[in-house]
């Protein structure tokens, strides 16, 4: 048998792993989540269930993957079998339903640099970003070629390979990605009448809060790092027993969670700065940023380096989740890692097709009354990853908890003091409140 690769260094695993949770997540979706849903009070919420939940399942995915050194499926199969699997199995179908449509979202990404570079986006008027907008994505031709474009520089990354692909890749672009972030953040907080937005952010108002509020937290949560599908039981499986897990779930926790706070300190200052309405929803990023950029001197020059680091995150992410599903057809399956990455990305391609159109052409087609786009992220983040994080906590808590506690204490031989306030997570807060607000969000309770 071939030796499992493994990261170059420590630094080169947290870079991977939060590549892979700093995405569109963070920049597109946060945002635009807590205008909608009353500021600061749904970030508190979703802070609350970030450093709960959201920690302690990062931890038990990265254990699973150690432990085992397997993809998300095998990894399952080799600690205990049974219907245990399923869990993988279900996390590598969420893998191609959302890569799917992210790789979608991603496309515009690169559409709206090119557009910011021809200076298309240099309208003032909200309205008619808009227009401009509203007539990309439902155009039947090119949003599919720039998804096209976004999955082939996937497949790209993913095809080069764990350390020479996905750790390089990460390598270059997650610092690149904190400059730009920083850059735009200085331009936001320092516009007139930032103030405003920023308040906004941080001062709870809880009477927009709902049940409803909590399960969007928590969909968003398990988006956002990247949980419940096993993208960090397959990261977690190229990591060596010298390192410590622990402070690298927490980092990656940390950091994931600051570029969303970031990303909202960037875009509710500059949105309230000009008078544009906070809670525009999925347009916020799309429409009302391009209109405060035109706003702006020099916004051409502001505009792409936001939709690049848009770009930048989204690739970072869409890579970590094709090798979900490359990682178990080159362990489980015999193939090679050239040959799964293609016939992989060219299927997720196709999936995405109907996605893009259900936005324009096909948008008369509804199943349960929601279009293929909307479908696809509520079968996803509403249901699959939360499900999916709900089962991982309870096989961590329940049925490989001793090893699981070796393989924390495995860089030093030491077992921490916090051990058995995790396992309390895994084994009872965590399973019982996913199950709570998943019910209490679809309205059974
Ligand atoms: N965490 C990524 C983001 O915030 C998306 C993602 C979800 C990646 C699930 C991997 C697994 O954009
Ligand atoms: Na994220």
């Amino acid at each position: 048998m071939i030796k499992r690769e493994h990261w170059g260094s420590r630094l080169g695993f947290i870079l991977a792993a939060a590549g892979s949770a700093v995405g569109l997540g963070n920049i597109w979706k946060f945002p635009y989540m807590a205008g909608e849903n009353g500021g600061g009070a749904f970030l508190l919420i979703y802070l609350a269930l970030v450093f709960t939940i959201g920690l302690s399942v990062m931890l038990a995915e990265m254990v699973i993957g150690r432990m085992t050194a397997k993809n998300a499926i095998g990894a399952f199969a080799k600690l205990k079998g049974g219907a245990w699997p399923l869990v993988g199995l279900c996390g590598v179908a969420a893998a191609f339903i959302i890569l799917s449509f992210y790789s979608v979202v991603a496309g515009w990404t690169i559409s709206y640099m090119v557009k910011s570079i021809t200076g298309a986006l240099a309208i003032e008027d909200p309205a008619a970003l808009g227009s401009v907008f509203g007539g990309f994505i439902s155009d039947p031709v090119s949003p599919l070629i720039y998804h096209a474009i976004f999955m082939a520089l996937t497949v790209f990354v993913v095809l080069a390979g764990v350390g020479s692909g996905i750790e390089r890749a990460s390598k270059i672009l997650m610092p690149a990605l904190f400059a730009l972030l920083l850059i735009l953040i200085v331009r936001s907080v320092t516009l007139p009448g930032a103030g405003e937005g920023i308040a906004f952010l941080l001062s709870p108002d809880f009477s927009k809060v709902t049940w409803a509020t909590v399960s969007e937290a928590l969909s968003q949560a398990f988006f956002s790092l990247s949980l419940g599908m096993g993208a960090m039981i397959t990261y977690g499986s190229y990591l060596s027993k010298k390192e410590n897990i622990a402070s690298s779930a927490g980092w990656v926790t940390l950091l994931d969670t600051s570029v969303a706070v970031m990303a909202g300190l960037l875009i509710l200052p500059a949105v309230f700065a000009f008078g544009f309405d906070p809670s525009a929803g999925p347009g916020l990023t799309f429409i009302t940023l391009p209109a405060v950029f035109a706003h702006m001197p020099m916004g051409s020059v502001f505009a792409f380096m936001f939709f690049l680091l848009l770009g930048i995150a989204a690739l970072t992410s869409a890579v970590s989740i094709l090798e979900v599903v490359v990682a178990y057809f080159v362990d489980d399956r015999g193939i090679s890692r050239k040959w799964a990455s293609i016939v992989v990305g060219v299927i997720i391609f196709l999936l995405g097709i109907p996605s893009s159109l259900s936005l324009g052409i096909m948008g008369e087609f509804t199943i349960f009354g929601l279009g293929f786009f909307d479908l696809m992220d509520y079968i996803s983040s509403k249901l699959l990853l939360p499900i999916g994080g709900l089962f991982i906590s309870l096989f961590v808590g329940w049925v490989v908890w001793d090893k699981a506690k070796e393989d924390i204490a495995a860089h030093n031989g030491v077992v921490p003091g916090w051990i058995n306030a995790w396992g309390i997570i895994v084994k009872f807060i965590a399973p019982l409140a996913i199950a709570f607000i998943l019910l209490k969000g679809l309205g059974v309770l």
